[in-house]
């Protein structure tokens, strides 16, 4: 008997020791430091109030606005109603393109309103922008940073890095790694037959940030697809009862009408909101190394990522496409989330 309990109490501490190596290593794991480019928009603001409350993993540097869903202005305005929202006025908002590098303007307010936010009230926010252009705010700020420490999490048209890298290409040195909302393969569009809103608005911009060679990630139709809204879905949110979960449930309620409609779904997606899931929790998501090119040319295939997703050519790999994604545990992580806010 004495052997036993000598042999248990070994294995209790072991288990103990076990217990607080984990428990340590998670606290400590890296704080990912980030920079949000966005377009808000529905789901951009969606995001936004996801990333804003979870400053235990990810430290953000601020947000850069682009043209995209709606104008500058707008983009500006609502990005930095996200951060109001949020209490996260400590960061700062930065103003960038007001359009894309070469193909005329699109906007998307047939499905974001036309202020880019509809299902909510929208309006002047307290606090302004930062001094300076957003272009000039990532040369300067990934010029300066550790080497390859700094992500970037992008969830609309990439004007504002191609923009950077072409100026100052060597601000690379500064990049960890590119995660892209953005493209379609196995899903087809949803602007055109196969192009996604993201890079059809500015392909050219997705061209230069591929052949950069930094760390991408795409988080295309394909899985955004998979992570719907449902009844039960928007419920658990609403049940969290806090003014920032209104407001995420009332902009859903609109924002998914479109997508239901259109494509006959049961629910709509939360596209951008799942960089940040990505961001906080890696393992919901499952994909693979591939290579993609987009096409810029004009004509029916304007803006359509091509996926070598069975690697046919042999091309190098320049990009992990995420093909598939746990939709109740992104909701779960998301309301969890959103409970963490006022
Ligand atoms: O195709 C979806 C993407 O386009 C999302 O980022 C949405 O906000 C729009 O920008
Ligand atoms: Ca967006």
């Amino acid at each position: 008997m004495h052997r036993y309990a000598q042999k248990m109490r070994q294995l209790f501490r072991s288990l103990l020791l076990l217990s607080l190596i984990t428990a340590t290593s998670a606290q400590a794991a890296e704080k990912i430091d980030l920079i949000i480019d966005t377009d808000p928009g529905a789901d951009d603001v969606v995001a936004l109030l996801f990333a804003l409350a979870s400053p235990e993993e990810l430290n953000i540097r601020a947000l850069t606005t682009v043209a995209g869903n709606v104008r500058l202005d707008k983009t500006s305005r609502n990005a930095r109603l996200a951060r109001e929202w949020a209490g996260r006025e400590d960061v700062p908002v930065y103003a960038g393109a007001p359009k894309p590098m070469m193909r005329t303007p699109i906007y998307a307010e047939n499905i974001h309103g036309k202020e880019g936010l509809s299902g909510v009230e929208v309006y002047e926010p307290k606090k302004g922008l930062a001094k300076g252009n957003a272009v000039n705010y990532l040369i300067d700020t990934l010029k300066a940073a550790k080497p390859h420490s700094i992500t970037l999490a992008m969830l609309g048209p990439q004007t504002n890095l191609a923009l950077a890298l072409i100026q100052e290409p060597e601000i690379v040195q500064g990049i960890k790694e590119v995660v892209i909302m953005g493209g379609a393969h196995f899903n087809g569009g949803n602007i055109t037959p196969v192009a996604e809103f993201n890079l059809y608005a500015d392909p050219q911009a997705a061209e230069v940030v591929l052949k950069s060679g930094v760390k991408l990630t795409y988080l295309p139709l394909d899985v955004t697809h998979k992570i719907l809204t449902s009844e039960a879905r928007l419920k658990q949110i609403a049940a969290v009862n806090n003014k920032a979960s209104k407001i995420v449930g009332d902009i859903l309620n609109e924002y998914v009408k479109g997508d239901m409609e259109h494509y006959g779904m049961t629910g709509g997606p939360v596209h951008d909101a799942t960089v940040v899931a990505y961001l906080l929790k890696p393992e919901l998501f499952t994909g693979r190394s591939v290579n993609v090119v987009v096409d810029s040319r004009e004509g029916p295939t304007f803006g359509q990522t091509i996926v070598d997703w069975y690697d046919g050519l042999k091309a190098p790999k320049n990009a992990y496409w995420v093909q598939d994604g746990d939709a109740q545990g992104f909701f779960d992580l998301l309301t969890e989330r959103l409970a963490r806010l006022k």
